[in-house]
């Protein structure tokens, strides 16, 4: 089987990459800068023998750099979006536009199935991020092509912020700490979302084994640091305000802001998959990015 992982330089996508290659499976990277493969990727996340893949160079938000990618592919899976760093695009650019083009190369191309990788709840707010994924989710819904959509919650990467937050030994939440999650690891992400690219159809919301609130997330990120308890909480109105003000002249950081404050206030539960624990995520996190310092 032949699957084509767009994405693959992000969080998740490096160990979509190598969990399909555990499968046996022939995996293809639509990557926009080969060489990151071999470094180390965001949050620590592992590097891609180049060996075990073949590569394919391009951008999604031009859609002539992708033509001919999914040629041949049975399967393909897209970890493609805007996250922490824009570089002048939009999310309706790249989570819309960009995925938009991805399926249409896939639909020219005769693809037996198109995985994306969603976000839970993603349909409860007005943030721009979350519309373009629903506006994709709608392409997808539409495409003759079966689908199978993960909605993950918040992936234990996201959570580093916490965990930096309390090296200082102060922690600020927003809300009351006490909307629940269930984060989940990059590689249990992706020996779900492998699993049900293989075998399902559908829309799936999925998170880690351990569920929490915040405060106890907070807590475990100062215990962690070896930081006695300072959790303040602050109320999300004025945050909102500001994102609002901000909007105007930096509107990727202010949507980023809203979609933080709505996932710290609303309780974010998918099914319980996998096995790797929180507290041992954030205390190896530690340990590297002190031998990092180190270095
Ligand atoms: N983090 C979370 O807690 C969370 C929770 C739920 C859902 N999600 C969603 O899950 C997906 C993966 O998240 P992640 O944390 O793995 O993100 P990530 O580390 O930022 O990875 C995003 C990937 O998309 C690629 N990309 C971005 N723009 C592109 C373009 N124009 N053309 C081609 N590739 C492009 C990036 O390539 P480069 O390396 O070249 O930048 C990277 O490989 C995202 O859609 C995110 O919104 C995240």
């Amino acid at each position: 089987m032949n699957v084509l992982v767009a994405g693959a330089t992000g969080y998740l996508g490096r160990y979509m990459v190598n969990e399909l290659v555990r499968h046996g499976l022939n995996v293809r990277v639509l990557v926009r800068d080969a060489s990151k493969l071999d470094d180390i990727g965001p949050y620590h996340a592992p590097t891609i023998d180049r060996s075990a893949v073949e590569i394919f160079e391009g951008d999604v938000t031009n859609r002539e750099s992708i033509q001919g990618v999914c040629k041949e592919m049975d399967l393909v899976i897209s970890a493609v979006g805007l996250t922490r760093n824009a570089y002048g695009h939009s999310f309706y650019d790249v989570d819309y536009m960009g995925n938009k083009h991805l399926l249409e190369e896939a639909e020219q191309s005769g693809v037996q199935k198109f995985t994306y990788i969603h976000v839970l709840h993603g349909e409860k707010t007005d943030a721009n991020i979350l519309r373009a994924k629903i506006k994709f989710c709608d392409e997808l819904k539409r495409s003759s092509i079966p689908s199978v959509v993960i909605r993950p919650t918040g992936y234990f990467s996201d959570l580093t912020n916490v965990l930096k937050m309390a090296k200082s030994g102060w922690i600020f939440l927003v809300g009351n700490g006490q909307a629940r999650m269930n984060p989940i690891h990059g590689s249990d992400l992706a020996a779900f979302t492998v699993h049900q690219s293989l075998h399902k159809v559908g829309e799936f919301d999925v998170g880690g084994p351990q569920t929490f609130t915040y405060d106890e997330i907070a807590k475990l990120a100062l215990r962690v640091q070896g930081r006695s308890e300072r959790v303040f909480h602050l109320p999300s109105q004025p945050i909102l305000l500001f994102a609002r003000f901000l909007a105007l002249f930096r509107p990727h950081q202010a949507d980023l802001i809203k979609f933080f404050v709505l996932s710290m206030s609303t309780n974010g539960l998918g099914e319980q998959f996998g096995e790797r624990e929180l507290e041992s995520f954030f205390r190896q996190y530690k340990l590297l990015e002190e031998n990092e310092e180190v270095i």
